[in-house]
């Protein structure tokens, strides 16, 4: 046991310090943000992550937890000052250092006899030698300990994920200080690694840049799949059967968010470029991952050609089912293509709305999937929510404009979806795309049935698209 501070009480260091309290220890949990620290005191959460509400609430009133914006009170009496204040990228790719700085430079201040400063923060490498530098500088008299201790936290399963580690990594020059830290995750079952604070760094960054290139990696097969005519589903099923590859982190789809692929296969790109190595997997990770977003535009001006004043419809705005967190969500970015083009977005989200709504102020927000499909051209599943999985199809479909469907987490089948009468476009399913773009414009599914049927568009039905095939041959 011992008396813990954790630093930023945010996605990640609200639930270590929830966490940790929950295991005997004594938290106490700091943040700038001093209307974010009055409602943690009230157990009121600023994040939505499942379990996280009843684990503050239980060690609050326990007195295990407690919330400060005071650093002194922080700091002074703790054994372990863990900082896990938020590493954002900067504008050319670099990681934002001045949040990791700052708390550097309060925690030197108030650092006591032997206090152990643990970097959760995923860091650039070689922060921990900076964090020390800046410690020694403000408070050179103390002696004090460096750890790099990376997380590994999912958000939507933080909790579990904190409570059943694969593994915990630790980075010191200080041996017994790593140790110590070693017997606060005493209570996994799970290996330690103690390496030197550099390499348990790059554990961390390769992790993740590993995680995202697998998603690219199958991205980029379930394009060669939509043209040759394979389904992306189950060929990951078929890989993933393979113990050396495992099934997860093989779901194609509208690619990566969060506030770490993105930013983190960034900062080591721009790390490896800053030694003078030239990242080439990293960057096509990342090239890869934009162009999954432009999917979504390039499927719909093939069913309508142009999108200038066309409804559509978005299901799920968070970056990921089970978090209320927009940070890099695909949304964002399927969102400003169609607009660009002149489309009008209606959405909705089970959790994420009212985080969505300042950063989406031109759509409509909606109560529920069916509101959004009323009106609506087509319908896009930008995030895979358990409850868009059993949706009453048919109700949709009666409230759509046109039975489109872009499943953009291929959640649904192409056959059980053109038997039910959609217009069905998965990632990856083998539907082969049609024409290149510029042509779509002109042989656009529903401008040519608009053009044969001489009215505007109304409900006109299109022609079903023969699993595998594509509409130019029907549209004679
Ligand atoms: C975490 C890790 O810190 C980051 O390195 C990792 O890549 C993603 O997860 P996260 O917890 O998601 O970041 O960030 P956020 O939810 O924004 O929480 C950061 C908290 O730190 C905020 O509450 C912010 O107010 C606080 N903060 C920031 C401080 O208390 N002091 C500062 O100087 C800066
Ligand atoms: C990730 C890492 O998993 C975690 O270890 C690290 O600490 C923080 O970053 P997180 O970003 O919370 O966690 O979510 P994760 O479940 O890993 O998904 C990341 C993104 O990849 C999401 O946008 C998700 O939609 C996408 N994804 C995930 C895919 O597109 N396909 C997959 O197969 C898996």
């Amino acid at each position: 046991m011992g008396q813990i501070c954790v630093v930023g009480a945010g996605h990640v260091g609200l639930v270590t310090g929830a966490c940790f309290a929950d295991l005997g220890n004594q938290v106490t949990c700091l943040d700038i943000n001093s209307e974010k620290i009055e409602r943690l005191q009230k157990g009121i959460l600023p994040i939505y992550e499942p379990g996280l509400e009843e684990l503050v609430r239980r060690n609050l009133q326990a007195g295990r937890l407690s919330f400060t914006t005071d650093y002194c009170q922080a700091v002074e009496p703790s054994d372990f000052v863990f900082i896990a204040v938020d590493t954002p990228s900067g504008t050319h790719g670099e990681t934002e250092m001045r949040f990791i700085r700052s708390a550097a430079e309060m925690v030197g201040r108030y650092v006591g006899d032997g206090t152990i400063i643990v970097n959760k923060s995923t860091v650039p490498i070689g922060t921990g030698d900076l964090v020390a530098q800046i410690i020694q500088r403000v408070n050179g008299h103390e002696p004090f300990a460096v750890v790099s201790n990376p997380e590994f936290l999912r958000e939507g399963s933080a909790v579990s994920d904190f409570m059943h580690p694969d593994r915990i990594v630790l980075g010191s020059s200080n041996r017994e200080a790593a140790n110590a830290v070693a017997r606060l995750h005493s209570a996994f079952e799970c290996p330690i690694i103690v390496t030197d604070l550099r390499t348990a760094e790059m554990i961390k960054y390769a992790s993740n840049a590993f995680l995202a290139t697998r998603i690219s990696f199958i991205n980029e097969i379930a394009a060669i799949c939509d043209e040759l005519g394979a389904d992306i589903k189950v060929v990951a099923r078929g890989m993933g059967l393979d113990k050396r590859i495992g099934p997860a982190y093989l779901d194609a789809g509208l690619g990566y968010g969060g506030s770490c692929f993105p930013k983190d296969v960034q900062a080591l790109s721009h790390m490896a470029a800053a030694h003078g190595r030239r990242p080439q997997l990293l960057r096509a990770v990342m090239d890869i991952n934009r162009d999954q977003r432009r999917l979504i535009v390039h499927r719909l001006r093939q069913l309508f050609g142009s999108l200038e004043g066309r409804q559509i419809g978005l299901l799920g705005l968070s970056f990921k089912p089970n978090t209320d967190d927009m940070r890099e969500a695909a949304s964002l970015e399927v969102t400003a293509l169609l607009i660009q083009e002149g489309a009008k977005i209606r959405a909705y989200d089970p959790e994420a709305i009212e985080v969505a709504r300042p950063l989406m102020r031109d759509v409509t927000m909606c109560s529920d999937p069916y509101q959004v499909a009323q009106g609506a051209d087509a319908l896009i599943i930008v995030t895979e929510w358990n409850e868009f999985k059993q949706l009453n199809l048919l109700k949709v479909k009666s409230l759509l404009n046109y039975p489109d469907l872009i499943d953009g987490r291929n959640i649904f089948e192409p056959q059980a979806m053109q038997d039910l009468g959609f217009v069905y476009y998965g990632i990856g399913r083998g539907q082969k795309p049609l024409a290149p773009i510029a042509e779509a414009v002109s042989e656009s599914v529903h401008v040519k049935a608009n053009m044969a049927s001489k009215g505007p568009s109304t409900k006109a039905r299109p022609p079903q698209i023969p699993p595998g095939g594509s509409l130019g041959e029907d549209r004679a």
